[in-house]
C-alpha cells in the first residue's frame, strides 16, 4: 500500500544543509546512483531524492525531527553491504548515510568493551581493538560492512558457534528516534534487568525503529593460534551426522562450515585453482582457535575419529599459514563466486542444526520439481544454511517466473523443519513477501504495533520487513 509522503522540495534541501552543512549533501544524480541499492542479488534500483551525511548524533536528531515534521521518508544506511535490500530508499526521500559517524570513541580496556559510532567499519574496529590487546570475534564475512549495519541486520557469519552473533556482542546502544528524541539503551556491562531490553529490540530492527548513533561493543582476549580442519564426505548426511557429536566435545570450535561439490567447483573456477578432494560430494570444514597448536591439535585429533566413524574420507588440517590461509579464503569468497557464475538469488534460512540434511533433501528435491539446480553450503554448526537458485539452461525471464514459487516452497520446508527465513541477512526487502509463511497474524501485528510505537508516521525505512 502505497502512502502518501512529504516532498523533498528546494526549502527542504535548504533546511537539511542548514543541519549538516554544504559539504554533506548531494542531490547530484551520479553520487546518489551510489545510494540506489546494496550487495542483493540481481537489485532493483532506488534512488533517493537527497543523500546527506550527518557528523554527529545532534545532526541526526534534528534531521529526523525535521523529517518526521515533513513525512519524508528517511533510508538508514552504512556501507551498503547488505543482501537484503534493508538500506535501499524504495520510497525516495532522504538518503541518511552514516559514513561520516566512523569514529572509535573509546577501547576500555578495564571493561572489556568498545564504544563506536555506527559507520565504522568492521575492519577498523577489528584493528583498533587489538592493537589494544583486545578482540572483537565475529567474522560475518565482509569486512568493508560497518558496525551499524552489522548490529541493524544482527549479522551472523562463521564464528556463530563460540561467539554467537552481532547482537550477542552488543550491550548497550544510542539511537535516535523519527521523533528526532535521544535514547540510551543498555550500558559497559552484561547483566542487567531493568525493564524491556531496547538494545535487543533496535538490534535486527534493519533500521525500521530508531537510527543507532552508538553502540557499546563487547570484548575478549585474543586466542593466541587459529587452526582449519577440512574433511571430504561421502554425503552431506554423514558430514551433518557428524556435528553434534563434534559439539559435545568439551571445545567448542569457533564455526564448523558445510558445503557441497558443486560449490567447491564453483569456487575452483573463480579463483582458478584446486580445493583439496574436490572430487568427494560434501565437506565439513571446522574452525577452531585456543592458546597452543598442541591444544588444538590434540582436539583435531578427537575431531578426527568422530568425523571417520560417520565416513569422513580424509581430515586434512594444512601444515602451513598460506595453506590455512588459502582453504579459509576459498570459503569466504563463495558469494563472490557464485555471483559471478550465474545469475541467481541468495537464501539464508536456519534450521534446527540436527535437521540440515533433510532439509537440504528437501530443497533438492524442491530444484528437481522446477528443474533449477540449487546450489548449497552453510554453517553446519549453527544450522544456518545459504540456498542460491541459480540461471542456467534457461532464459532469465523464464527463470524470474519460476523464482518466487521456488522460494515459497524452500521457505515452507525451512519453516516446517522448525526454523526461520532469515537467520542472518534480514528480511529487508528481499524476503518480506515471505515472512508470513513464518510468522501467525498476532505476531506481524504486534510487530507491527510496535514500529508504530517508535514511529506512528512510518517515516522510517519504510518498506522493510513488512509494509506497515
Ligand atoms: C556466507 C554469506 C553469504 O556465509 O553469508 O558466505
Ligand atoms: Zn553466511
Amino acid at each position: 500500500m502505497k502512502r502518501k509522503y512529504g516532498r523533498v522540495t528546494r526549502q527542504t534541501i535548504e533546511e537539511l544543509t542548514t543541519i549538516v552543512g554544504k559539504a554533506n549533501i548531494s542531490t547530484d544524480k551520479s553520487e546518489m546512483e551510489g545510494y540506489s541499492y546494496d550487495e542483493t542479488p540481481l537489485v532493483k534500483r532506488y534512488f533517493p531524492q537527497v543523500v546527506v551525511k550527518p557528523g554527529n548524533t545532534g545532526a541526526v536528531a534534528k534531521l529526523l525531527a525535521f523529517a518526521n515534521g515533513k513525512r519524508i521518508p528517511v533510508t538508514p544506511r552504512g556501507a551498503g553491504t547488505g543482501v537484503s535490500g534493508g538500506c535501499i530508499p524504495v520510497y525516495g526521500g532522504i538518503l541518511l548515510s552514516l559514513e561520516r559517524m566512523n569514529r572509535i570513541l573509546e577501547i576500555d580496556r578495564e571493561n572489556f568493551v568498545a564504544v563506536v559510532e555506527p559507520g565504522v567499519t568492521l575492519s577498523e574496529l577489528i584493528n583498533q581493538v587489538e592493537q589494544q590487546g583486545l578482540y572483537y570475534p565475529l567474522y560475518p564475512g565482509e569486512m568493508t560492512a560497518t558496525i551499524g549495519g552489522n548490529v541493524a541486520t544482527n549479522a551472523g557469519g562463521m564464528n556463530a558457534v563460540k561467539y554467537g552473533v552481532t547482537r550477542h556482542n552488543v550491550l548497550g546502544l544510542e539511537a535516535v528516534l523519527p521523533n528526532g528524541e535521544i535514547i540510551q539503551t543498555g550500558g559497559k556491562f552484561v547483566k542487567c534487568s531493568t525493564g524491556y531490553d531496547l538494545t535487543q529490540l533496535i538490534a535486527g530492527s534493519e533500521g525500521t525503529l530508531a537510527v543507532i548513533t552508538k553502540v557499546i561493543l563487547k570484548l575478549t582476549t585474543k586466542p593466541a593460534k587459529r587452526e582449519v580442519l577440512f574433511a571430504p564426505f561421502t554425503s552431506l548426511q554423514n558430514a551433518i551426522d557428524a556435528v553434534p557429536e563434534i559439539l559435545r566435545l568439551k571445545m567448542t570450535p569457533i564455526g564448523i562450515e558445510f558445503m557441497e561439490r558443486s560449490i567447491i567447483e564453483i569456487s575452483e573456477k573463480y579463483l582458478d585453482r584446486e580445493i583439496p578432494y574436490h572430487q568427494y560430494d560434501a565437506f565439513l570444514m571446522l574452525i577452531m582457535d585456543g592458546e597452543s597448536e598442541d591444544e588444538i591439535y590434540e582436539y583435531f585429533s578427537d575431531v578426527e575419529e568422530i568425523s571417520r566413524q560417520h565416513g569422513a574420507i580424509e581430515c586434512l588440517v594444512p601444515g602451513s599459514e598460506r595453506a590455512k590461509r588459502r582453504l579459509l579464503d576459498a570459503r569466504e569468497k563463495f558469494y563472490h563466486a557464485i555471483k559471478r557464475y550465474a545469475p541467481m538469488e541468495l537464501v539464508d534460512v536456519v534450521v534446527p542444526r540436527s535437521k540440515i540434511a533433510e532439509f537440504v533433501r528437501r530443497v533438492k528435491e524442491i530444484s528437481e520439481e522446477h528443474r533449477t539446480p540449487i546450489i548449497v553450503y552453510g554453517h553446519a554448526g549453527d544450522g544456518n544454511v545459504h540456498l542460491h537458485p541459480v540461471c542456467l539452461n534457461m532464459s532469465r525471464a523464464e527463470w524470474d517466473k519460476r523464482l518466487p514459487q521456488i522460494l515459497r516452497d524452500i521457505y515452507h520446508a525451512g519453516v516446517s523443519f522448525g526454523g526461520a527465513i532469515s537467520g542472518e541477512h534480514g528480511i529487508g526487502l528481499d524476503k518480506k513477501a515471505y515472512l508470513p509463511i513464518q510468522m501467525d497474524e498476532a505476531l506481524l501485528n504486534l510487530m507491527k504495533n510496535i514500529k508504530q510505537a517508535f514511529d506512528p508516521n512510518n517515516i522510517l525505512n519504510p518498506g522493510k520487513i513488512f509494509d506497515s
